[in-house]
């Protein structure tokens, strides 16, 4: 195998101590609070319509086994009277947002259904679903419909009915070819469920196939990592998703470290973690695909297009549907509820199910959409300058400085693009770029 040009950590300690690595929000969570909660609605109130494009994020807390690595809000023991109650919340939610005079006459550009697994519903609770919520808030002109599934809840009659209710990228969670590292992690699928489900979907010409993995399960080797990514080129799927292995402290993989007294978490450092998607991202591009950002590679870059990530990431309106779901408007994030009982009552009582908000300035916008976009591993001085009237290129000198000493960062015209060594530890690097109150803050989700 090809030597990998992989360089060492920078900021973070090699091997893979419990905690939160993924940047995915700025200001950090630890800063959104309580008192923010009432400028939600006081903006949802306010007479002026939001400009920016909308989009909305739904999430559905159910899955079929609880991964052991899993940190997402997630429920197993819910039985139909709950998952139908859960539902009927949401669509009480939207009618909320709907009528409210900021987002009255808007229509979503992106509609993106998150868990947990969406998949986990039934044909008929998602027909159901979806016909409601276009009802309150049509999607006809949204440009991309996402849809997270497990695949071992997918038949070939669910496929065909998410794809008419409008699915346009289909997420399959695979995360490994391997049965056997499969159930040591706790998933609840097989390698045979993927191949069937995979099938089914292509048969039904979604545009965008996603396939996520993780680079970094319990027990995976060189060798299976290796035929991982034999088996997704055999696929050809439009896009592919890695993640590299985190291990938060709300996961079944920290419950047994801190049984077992231990600090490392049992899986690969972080230099081999990204040795691996290294490797992944070396023999897609050998196939042809092109990687779009720390975590993505796509096929057919001029087709396959990631909506929700693109306008999230340049400061996008985004209604957050359902319990613990993240939502951004207007400039201020938000939070939801993350105890189920507690959001659906919150709804029924007809109060704000919100918990926590942060009214962010423009320089935070400014600087979280930075961060987020190197993620892309490649920056516009221009797109800042227009947009901030800030230049990156004087207000972070020292740093693009030594990137660029180092050979991490080029600059080709008023654009900035990372090396791939720089890319693929990008999460540990964004912390050079938080304003001081927000640098060494926890990272808890
Ligand atoms: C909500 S899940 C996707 C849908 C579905 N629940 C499933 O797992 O098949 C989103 C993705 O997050 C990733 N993920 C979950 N826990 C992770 C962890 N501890 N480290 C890295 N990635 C993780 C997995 O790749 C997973 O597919
Ligand atoms: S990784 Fe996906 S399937 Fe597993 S528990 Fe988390 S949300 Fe559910």
């Amino acid at each position: 195998m090809k030597k990998s040009s992989i360089k060492p950590d920078y900021e973070t300690k090699e091997e893979t101590k419990a905690g939160n690595y993924f940047v995915s929000n700025y200001p950090p969570f630890s800063f959104w609070n309580e008192e923010d909660v009432p400028c939600v609605s006081s903006l949802l109130n306010s007479p002026t319509k939001g400009r920016v494009p909308l989009g909305i994020y739904y999430h559905i807390p159910f899955c079929r086994k609880r991964c052991h690595f899993c940190y997402f809000k997630v429920y197993t023991d819910k039985n139909s009277a709950d998952v139908r109650n859960y539902l009927d919340s949401t669509i009480n939610e939207l009618e909320t947002y709907a009528e409210s005079s900021y987002i009255k006459g808007r229509k979503p550009k992106f509609v993106y259904f998150g868990g947990g697994t969406p998949s986990y519903l039934s044909a008929q609770q998602l027909t159901d679903l979806t016909n409601r919520m276009k009802s309150v808030l049509p999607w006809d002109e949204a440009e991309e419909v996402t849809f997270e599934c497990e695949p071992g809840t997918l038949s070939e009659k669910k496929l065909e009915v998410i794809k008419n209710f409008g699915v346009t990228r289909l997420s399959l969670g695979v995360e490994n070819f391997n049965d056997h590292i499969l159930e040591v992690n706790g998933r609840a699928h097989r390698s045979k469920e993927v191949f069937k489900a995979y099938e089914y979907a292509r048969g039904l010409g979604f545009d965008n196939i996603n396939i996520d993995l993780i680079s970094g399960m319990l027990e995976e080797t060189d060798e299976n990592w290796d035929d991982c990514i034999d088996q997704v080129l055999r696929l050809s799927p439009d896009c592919v998703t890695i993640y590299q292995m985190e291990v938060p402290f709300n996961t079944g993989i920290f419950k047994s470290m801190k049984e077992e007294g231990r600090l490392t978490a049992p899986v690969a450092d972080w230099p081999t973690k990204r040795k691996w998607v290294n490797e992944a991202y070396e023999r897609l591009e050998n196939a042809g695909y092109t990687i779009t950002s720390a975590y993505t590679a796509v096929k057919n870059p001029k087709n396959t297009k990631f909506v929700y990530r693109d306008r999230l990431w340049s400061g996008s309106d985004m209604i957050g549907l359902g319990v613990s779901s993240f939502g951004h408007l207007g400039g201020i994030h938000y939070q939801n509820l993350t105890n189920i009982e507690n959001y659906c009552a919150s709804i029924e009582d007809q109060k704000s199910p919100i918990r926590r908000a942060l009214l962010t300035n423009d320089e935070e916008r400014f600087i979280r959409e930075l961060i987020l976009q190197w993620k892309l591993g490649r920056v516009s001085e221009k797109y800042f300058l227009d947009k901030f009237d800030i230049s990156i290129r004087q207000r972070f000198a020292d740093i693009l400085s030594k990137w660029a000493d180092r050979g991490d960062l080029s600059i080709q015209g008023s654009e900035y693009f990372l090396s791939r060594s720089a890319l693929l530890q990008i999460d540990s690097l964004l912390q050079n770029f938080f304003l001081p109150a927000h640098r060494d803050a926890t990272r808890y989700v």
